[in-house]
């Protein structure tokens, strides 16, 4: 499957630090997609597990929008300075540019200024390949702050007349700080490739191979085509064989792995890695039900959206697969509690919620007469009736 390599151990390891994600405030549901293709609720769930993912809307706003929003997000929560970032790396398969690369946009809309950055495409599996090539800048010592954004608007790359690929997608962003640790972090990886897959999934137009032009457009070539029958096959076997593959190497077993942190493409094909590994559906994080697949945003979403429950000492092991083909895996230790570093999420629906909350209170301090501070603030559950 993977070419044998010997693993050089460094005695310092590249760890998260810190995690934090960002989706779109617009929810597309399967009610409304079955509006749109011959679809219905019944058959993406019981096919795929999805209920709604986010999609990005907005003139303008491309990928780098939910890149930024995460990683301002990850630098307020984690404490970091713009400037004290070293590195920082976008794994996308949707840039907002040929040229240049979305992470140089990202750091500009951070302000993160005068640091190397770069793209890395490796479609779903494009988090865990840049989480690698991270780690080996921050366990050589080259780099102390490293930033790895995941982050995909595949709803401007989804033909959404294609029943059996636009019911799959949706849109977000999750970005993790790497720091060295002498106690914790990033213990084993597993990249890999085979090129021969291209066929069964990729965009046909848009590349130098065939330049837009008024016919690719007509033509629908800029979508992604998926065979998806082929794919599912490729999936469940590749995301099976990472899965093992880490655990032997690493001399783990179902009762010593704490955590399994998959790419989310299909509740089945999660449910089948889980089963060959024989790990229990309460140790294995799934978030598809509500963001579909977001590419390389998945797993980084699913550290956000489970940080709370991870303690420092966790064992994780990450597997992905997607387009190309490429699959990978990572196997780590989580360097702290989760439950105390976890700040309220941020974000447009977030900040939305806040305004109603703020205007309520306004209102309700000029109704009784007295001063708005005394009312804020407003429990949380008030908040979210008002806001929702
Ligand atoms: N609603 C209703 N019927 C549908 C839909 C839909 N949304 N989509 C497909 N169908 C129909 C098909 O037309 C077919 O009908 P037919 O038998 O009359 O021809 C029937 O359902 C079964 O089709 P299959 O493709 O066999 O359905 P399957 O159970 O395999 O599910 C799916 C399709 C969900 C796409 C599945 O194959 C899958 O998840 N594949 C992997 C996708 C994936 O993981 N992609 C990775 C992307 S990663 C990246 O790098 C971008």
């Amino acid at each position: 499957m993977t070419k044998k390599s010997k693993k050089y151990r460094s005695a310092v390891r590249a760890a998260i630090t810190g995690v934090h994600g960002y989706v779109p405030p617009d929810v597309l549901t399967n009610a409304e997609l079955s509006r749109m293709v011959d679809t219905s609720n019944e058959w993406i769930v019981e096919r795929t597990g999805i209920k709604e993912r986010h999609i990005l809307k907005g003139k303008g706003l491309g990928t780098s929008h939910m890149g930024a929003e995460a990683v301002r997000g990850l630098l307020k929560k984690t404490g970091t300075a713009p400037g004290d970032v070293d590195l920082l790396i976008c794994a996308t398969t949707t840039p907002d540019l040929v040229f240049p690369s979305t992470a140089n946009l990202i750091c500009d809309m951070a302000d993160i200024r005068n640091i190397g950055s770069f793209d890395v495409q490796a479609a779903c599996s494009g988090f865990v390949y840049a989480l690698t090539i991270a780690a080996q800048f921050v366990e050589s010592g080259t780099y102390r702050k490293v930033i790895v954004v995941g982050a995909d608007k595949m709803s401007a790359i989804i033909d959404y007349t294609d029943r059996a690929t636009c019911v799959l997608f949706g849109d977000g962003a999750g970005a993790v700080l790497i720091e060295p640790n002498r106690k914790y972090g990033i213990v084993d990886t597993l990249i890999s490739s085979d090129g021969s897959g291209m066929k069964h999934l990729h965009q046909k137009a848009g590349g130098s191979r065939l330049p837009p032009t008024a016919e690719t457009v007509a033509k629908r070539l800029h979508y992604v085509h998926q065979e998806g029958a082929a794919v599912y096959k490729f999936a469940i076997a590749r995301m099976a064989d990472v899965a093992t593959e880490l655990l032997r190497r690493n001399h783990l077993t179902k009762d010593t792995l704490d955590w399994l942190v998959p790419h989310q493409a299909n509740m089945r094909i999660i449910e089948a890695t889980a089963e060959r590994i024989g790990l229990p559906p309460e140790r294995v994080m799934v978030t598809i039900q509500k963001y579909g697949n977001t590419t390389a945003a998945t797993i980084p979403l699913c550290l956000w959206d489970y940080e709370k429950k991870l303690k420092a000492g966790n064992r994780l092991l990450l597997a992905a697969f997607g387009g190309g083909f490429t699959w990978g895996g990572i196997y780590m230790t989580w360097a702290y509690d989760g439950g105390s570093r976890t700040e309220g999420k941020t974000g447009e629906g977030q900040r939305r919620r806040k305004g109603v909350g703020k205007a309520l209170t306004a209102r309700l301090a000029a109704m009784v007469k007295v001063p708005v501070a005394l009312l804020a603030p407003w429990p949380a559950s008030i908040l979210r009736r008002a806001g929702s």
